[in-house]
C-alpha cells in the first residue's frame, strides 16, 4: 500500500477525531517524516487535512474526484465497483474496458475519466464533456446471453441511471428509448453499450455512461442539461458514482434472475417516448409514426400512419410533439 493510502485510511478509520504522529508511525511502521510525506501527497490530491503538533492529524474533507479509492469507500456492492481504475485522462473510458474485458477483468469492473479526448456516443456521434464536472465510466459485465438480447442489458442501466439520478435531485427524468436520459426535451445522460462476441455467445459488454453532473449550460453541447442545473446545487460526483454503481448491480442482478419483464415495466413507467409521435432512424430508413411501448425483449413499437406496426431494435427515435395523453405515470 502507498503511504498516502496508509495515511489516509488510518485517519477514516477516526472519523472527525485527530490521529496522533506516533500512532501513524506505529501503525505504519515508517518515520515520522514518511508521514509527513504521505499527507503532502493526500494535500496535493485535494484532501484537507488538519494537522495540530499538540493531537495529530485530522481529515477535514475529501475532494469530489474520482479517485478509485474515493468511489470505493462506502461502497456496497457485491462486484460493481469493487475494482476500479480511475484516470485524469483517456481517450475513451469504453475503450480502456475494452481492453480490460480483453485481458478477463471480472465483472464489475469499472473505468472512471475525468477526461475523454475521444469520448464516443451511440450511432457514431461524439460526447463531449468539460473535465472534472461530469461522470464518464464504464463497467464491464459478463452475462450468459445472445448477442441479439444484449440491447435489453441497456434498458436496464436506463432504468438504473435514471432511479440514480431520481434519489439524487428528487426530481422525475425520463427515457427517450432506448437509453437517453431526458429532462423537459434535453439530454441530461447518454449510455453506449458495447460487447465483445461470437455468433451465438457474449464474452463480456461494456456499458459506458456519460452523465452531465456538475456542468454549466455553456460548457456543454445544445440541448443539454446537467444534475446541478435541475438541483440547483453543485452535486458529489463520487456519491453519485456509488448511488449509481449500486442501482446498476441491483438491476442486473434482478435481470440474471430472469426478471427482464419487471425492469422493461420500470422502463415504461420513466419513458417519455410510449404514446409519443416520432421518427425512428433505422439503418438509414425514416419510420414516421406514434411508439406503442417496448416489447418483452426491449424492442420498440411504432403504429405507422398506414395502421400497419413495426418492430425497432436499433437505431434512434426523434419525438415529434408533445406527449399524447396516456395512463398510467408520465415522467419528466
Ligand atoms: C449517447 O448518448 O450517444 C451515449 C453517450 C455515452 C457516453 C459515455 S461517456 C463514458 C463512455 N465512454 C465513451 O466514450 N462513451 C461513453
Amino acid at each position: 500500500m502507498k503511504r498516502e493510502d496508509a495515511v489516509l485510511a488510518l485517519l477514516r478509520e477516526n472519523p472527525g477525531r485527530h490521529v496522533s504522529g506516533e500512532v501513524l508511525c506505529a501503525r505504519m511502521k515508517v518515520s515520522r517524516a514518511a508521514v509527513w510525506k504521505g499527507v503532502e501527497e493526500l494535500r496535493r490530491l485535494g484532501y484537507v487535512i488538519q494537522a495540530l503538533p499538540s493531537r495529530g492529524y485530522r481529515l477535514q474533507s475529501v475532494p469530489d474526484k474520482l479517485f478509485s479509492d474515493e468511489i470505493r469507500h462506502g461502497l456496497k456492492t457485491k462486484f460493481a465497483g469493487k475494482t476500479i481504475y480511475s484516470y485524469d485522462v483517456l481517450d475513451s473510458t469504453n475503450d480502456a474496458a475494452f481492453r480490460l474485458g480483453e485481458q478477463g477483468a471480472p465483472e464489475g469492473t469499472c473505468v472512471f475519466a475525468e477526461f475523454q479526448k475521444k469520448g464516443r456516443g451511440r450511432l457514431g456521434r461524439q460526447w463531449s464533456s468539460p473535465k472534472g464536472k461530469n461522470l464518464l465510466f464504464s463497467i464491464i459485465l459478463r452475462p450468459l446471453l445472445a448477442p441479439a438480447d444484449v440491447s435489453k442489458i441497456t434498458l436496464v442501466a436506463a432504468v438504473s441511471l435514471a432511479r440514480a439520478i431520481r434519489q439524487t435531485i428528487g426530481q422525475n427524468v425520463g427515457i427517450k428509448w432506448p437509453n437517453d436520459i431526458v429532462h423537459g426535451g434535453a439530454k441530461l445522460a447518454g449510455i453506449l453499450t458495447e460487447m465483445s462476441a461470437e455468433l451465438d455467445r457474449v464474452n463480456f459488454v461494456v456499458v459506458g455512461l456519460g452523465v452531465n453532473i456538475n456542468a454549466s449550460s455553456d460548457e456543454l453541447p445544445p440541448g443539454s442539461v446537467s444534475m446541478k442545473k435541475l438541483a440547483r446545487r453543485a452535486l458529489s460526483r463520487v456519491d453519485f458514482a456509488r448511488t449509481l454503481l449500486t442501482e446498476i448491480e441491483r438491476d442486473i442482478l434482478r435481470f440474471k434472475e430472469g426478471k427482464f419483464a419487471q425492469i422493461a415495466q420500470e422502463w415504461e413507467e420513466n419513458t417519455v417516448t410510449s404514446g409519443r409521435r416520432v421518427v425512428a432512424s433505422v439503418l438509414g430508413r425514416k419510420i414516421h409514426g406514434q411508439a406503442e411501448g417496448i416489447d418483452e425483449d426491449g424492442a420498440l413499437w411504432i403504429r405507422k400512419d398506414n395502421g400497419l406496426k413495426v418492430r425497432i431494435t436499433s437505431g434512434d427515435v426523434e419525438h415529434l410533439r408533445e406527449a399524447a395523453a396516456k395512463g398510467g405515470r408520465r415522467a419528466a
